[in-house]
């Protein structure tokens, strides 16, 4: 019978061994590079992260505090000397604007109240027939002129900071009047106007 097995030692054998061992080195050289190549590209994907995070940083923008009310014609004296109390910016700036009386001060002008509750921060509603605001959360009602005289709040409304410019009033959010602290005094919380003859 012919046998077909080579025999051992025979150099078909020799090249068969040679070509297993070269081709798991080039296995192993092709894992190492494609080890490389993520290591790499991983390195590049983050650079390219951090480089699109300085380029376009996430910045907060913060709505402006001073908006520009209009002319201060706008807000005209109540003719019968009473606190006329504009509610114009009420709803897109929780401010009123009030033309009339400071008692407190004795100044007679055009001031700006912020319409938030000193107690705790609700919107109170501005009852022209009893000429007060009255907080519809707990009850504090406040006179005209914003000082507090029922109901649990501690203190007056603020005072918002007003000036104009260019023939406009603007109103500054950012900068408050309170009058427990004796601010009320501060030229920037009332634009004084001549007292009407009634
Ligand atoms: S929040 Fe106005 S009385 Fe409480």
């Amino acid at each position: 019978m012919f046998d077909a097995s080579p025999p051992v030692g025979s150099p078909t054998w020799t090249v068969s061994t040679t070509m297993s061992l070269e081709s798991r080195m080039d296995r192993r050289k092709l894992f190492l590079g494609l080890g490389w190549l993520g290591v790499l590209l991983g390195g590049v994907g983050s650079g390219l992260f951090m480089l699109v995070r300085f380029l376009f940083p996430r910045v907060l923008y913060e709505p402006p505090t001073r908006f520009k009310a209009g002319a201060l014609s706008n807000y005209p004296p109540d003719p019968t000397g009473k606190i006329k109390v504009y509610e114009t910016f009420k709803t897109s700036e929780r401010v009123w604007i009030v033309h009339g009386d400071d008692p407190t001060t004795g100044k007679h002008g055009i001031y700006s109240l912020l319409a938030v509750c000193t107690h705790l921060g609700c919107t109170p509603r501005w009852l022209e027939n009893e000429a007060k605001f009255k907080c519809p959360c707990h009850g504090t009602g406040f006179y005209a002129y914003g000082v507090n005289f029922e109901g649990p709040a501690p203190r007056p409304l603020e005072k918002l900071d007003l000036r104009v410019e260019d023939g406009e009033l603007v109103i500054d959010k950012a900068k408050t009047y309170r009058w427990e602290r004796g601010e009320w005094e501060r030229p920037g919380s009332i634009i004084e106007t001549p007292r009407p003859i009634v």
